[in-house]
């Protein structure tokens, strides 16, 4: 069976465009359904179509209330029945209706090592504190920020000549290799969770 993967964007999508390569081969497991987003214009929605995939978007400013906003993204995941939603670069904090739908299957890359650095300047953070080692996680949403239980991390050393743009460059190279070995891996073997602990058979 190959696994239905929804991927939400919310910037230049060069983690969904690796899913997307990454899906090309039939041995993957997996296959990108659809793509949303919160905004219209976005690279990420570009690199959709041009892979013939469907998209969507909710904007938050269009809805009455949050809530409303949460229903309606739910309503637009479901719509596709994914086996599997990835968060990739989607900056918005989903909601009680999202999780209750796709609480355990709804995964997130971030570009620190959590619980370190969460939030959306992961890069930034971790040089102003002065670590040595950062790297990226992937982690199962929870209701928290970035607080979900850990599924992979990748380690990457903090060089003495980093800005913010070249350590979150080397990160997302790192980032988005691990979101396509553990997606994969997920969609073929499937995973468990007990507690705080991913296993991935
Ligand atoms: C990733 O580095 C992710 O960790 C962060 O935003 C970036 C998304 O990049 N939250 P892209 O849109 O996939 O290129």
């Amino acid at each position: 069976m190959t696994a239905r993967l929804v991927v939400l964007v919310s910037g230049s999508g060069s983690n969904l465009q690796a899913l997307i390569d990454g899906c090309a081969d039939p041995a993957y497991g997996a296959k990108v359904v659809a793509v949303g987003a919160d905004r219209d214009g976005i690279a990420g929605l570009e690199r959709a179509r041009r892979a013939e995939v469907p998209t969507f978007y909710a904007r938050v400013a269009d809805f009455e209330t949050r809530a409303a906003w949460d229903e309606r993204l739910t309503e637009l995941v479901a719509e596709h029945d994914p086996d599997l939603v990835i968060s990739a670069g989607f900056l918005k904090l989903v909601g009680p209706a999202f999780l209750a739908k796709f609480g355990g299957r709804y995964v997130n890359t971030h570009n620190a090592l959590l619980p370190s650095f969460p939030g959306i300047h992961g890069p930034r953070d971790a040089l102003a504190y002065g670590v040595k080692i950062t790297g990226a996680t992937l982690f199962i949403v929870d209701e928290g920020v970035d607080t979900g239980a850990i599924i992979a991390q990748v380690a990457v050393p903090v060089l003495e000549d980093d800005t913010e743009d070249s350590l979150t460059e080397r990160i997302k190279v790192v980032e988005r290799a691990q979101l396509v070995e553990h997606v994969g891996r997920m969609a073929r073997e499937g995973w468990t969770v007990q507690g705080r602990k991913v296993t991935i058979p």
